[in-house]
């Protein structure tokens, strides 16, 4: 196993170009799936989770080849079974479901563990595909989906957290292919939603109002292959933007849609950090006196929980009391006791951490819990006095194109070293 050392304390400056969107990539892979015909799909990043994707992928009967960011694959003939070894190392396995229902109209996925940011139930996917016609069976382990035909209804997505990414998600792939049209209500508006319906559309499948809380489907009888870039990915940007604010003298985040970091943006100039937005780039630059802030987490194009360890880290070390609320998952707080740990001073009130800025961080040795915690703690480290072990970096590998290589371009002291 890795583990990423840091040396706190060194100012990043440069330019880095952001990767393909992980939360893009995931759900337009499984939606390969649809078609007969090959797909390529460019700008897939780098990482474990896509990996295990195309795993997933082959296991079903697709041939899949990859060179560099490109991914090619023809499902022409595949099965509808995704056991538990194959799906339990990734909890975005379960977007695999929708594509399986629509074209085979069976499907048989194991059900995702649990997850260290909270509960992440998949009710509301179940329900949708129940409104499609499918049958729904949870047992051994496992979610067995059938529809001897699917047909379009009119479908509520929102659940007490608000909508749902891979639900909406899940029902649109199930939907392409039923008879007549689907309305999904309360559905996710996030930009890698608009990336999955783009991507359908060009498959053939209609699909209207995706970025918006009412997506119109009308079903097609087949879907054909297609060619497609996925959208840069915007937590990723958002991360560096933070890292930038952390312990920058002005760097600037290429390949980025500045409307899909909006919300980040915006929290970033409250604290006070110059930030200058361009066509396809952002920089920003360092502030001695950045302020405290109040923070939200909410569904697009509210503030996203997946930047919300990563504010807390730079919130830890900014003047005065700031306060963060996590409304997507409340319990998604792993970071905390890590980052006090360093040296933060920050308590949790149920979904709220109260920061109280600090002058200094130190280094420690952290271990990174999940995608986004991991995250947090190496900001935190270019932040730090003295060296900052992060172990666990397996987490980092999930969802960061070659993190330590992008910051050390940008003048981080930071290494990649075996765990002993
Ligand atoms: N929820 C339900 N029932 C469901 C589905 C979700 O109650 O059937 C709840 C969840 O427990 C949560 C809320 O609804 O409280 C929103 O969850 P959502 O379904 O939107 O999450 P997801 O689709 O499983 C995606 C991203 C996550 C990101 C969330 C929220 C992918 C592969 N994952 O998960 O990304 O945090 O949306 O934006 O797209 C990450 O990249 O680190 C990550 C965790």
């Amino acid at each position: 196993m890795d583990k990423i050392l840091i040396h706190g304390g060194h100012p990043l400056s440069g330019s880095i170009k952001v990767s393909g969107s992980k939360n893009s990539s995931l759900p337009i892979l499984a939606a390969t799936l649809l078609t007969r015909e090959p797909c390529v799909v460019h700008g897939v990043p780098d990482l474990s989770d896509t990996h295990y994707m195309l795993q997933i992928l082959i296991h079903l009967g697709a041939q899949v080849e990859r060179a560099s960011g490109t991914v090619s694959v023809s499902a022409d003939n595949i099965e509808s079974v995704a056991p538990y070894h194959v799906v339990r190392k990734m909890r975005a396995s379960i977007c695999v479901l929708g594509p399986l229902l629509g074209r085979c109209k069976e499907a048989t996925v194991s059900l995702p563990g649990g997850c260290v940011i909270g509960d992440r139930p998949i009710d509301l996917h179940l329900k949708g595909f129940e409104a499609l016609g499918a049958a729904v069976r949870v047992e051994g382990g496992n979610v067995k989906v059938f529809a001897p035909k699917l047909t379009g209804a009119v479908i509520n997505l929102r659940g007490k957290f608000g909508p749902t990414v891979l639900g909406t998600d899940n029902v649109m792939m199930a939907a392409v292919l039923a008879d007549g049209v689907t309305v999904i209500e309360g559905a996710a508006q996030e930009p890698e939603v608009v990336d999955l319906a783009n991507f359908l559309n060009k498959m053939g499948a209609r699909i209207e109002g995706a970025g918006t809380r009412r997506i119109i489907i009308e079903g097609v009888a087949a879907l054909h292959g297609t060619e497609h870039d996925v959208i840069p990915d915007r937590i990723e940007a958002g991360t560096f933007l933070v890292a930038g604010a952390i312990c920058g003298k002005g760097i600037t985040v290429k390949r980025i849609q500045p409307e899909h970091v909006r919300s980040t943006t915006e929290a970033l100039a409250s604290c006070g950090f110059p930030i200058d937005i361009a066509d396809h780039a952002i920089s920003i630059s360092p502030n001695g006196e950045a302020k405290a802030l109040e923070l939200t987490t909410e569904p697009y194009p509210g503030f996203p929980s997946d930047m919300q360890a990563q504010m807390c880290a730079l919130l830890s070390t900014t003047d005065g009391i700031s306060v963060i609320t996590e409304n997507i998952f409340p319990q998604r707080y792993m970071h905390v006791a890590e980052l006090k740990r360093m040296g933060a001073e920050m308590q949790l009130e149920g979904a709220t951490a109260v920061i109280q800025g600090v002058d200094r961080l130190f280094g420690a040795p952290v271990m990174a819990s999940d995608l986004r915690a991991s995250a947090a703690l190496v900001l935190a480290g270019l932040k730090a006095d003295g060296i900052t072990e992060v172990s666990r970096v397996y987490h980092i590998d999930r969802g960061y194109e070659r993190l330590d290589e992008k910051l050390s371009e940008l003048g981080a002291h930071i290494e990649r070293v075996k765990e002993t």
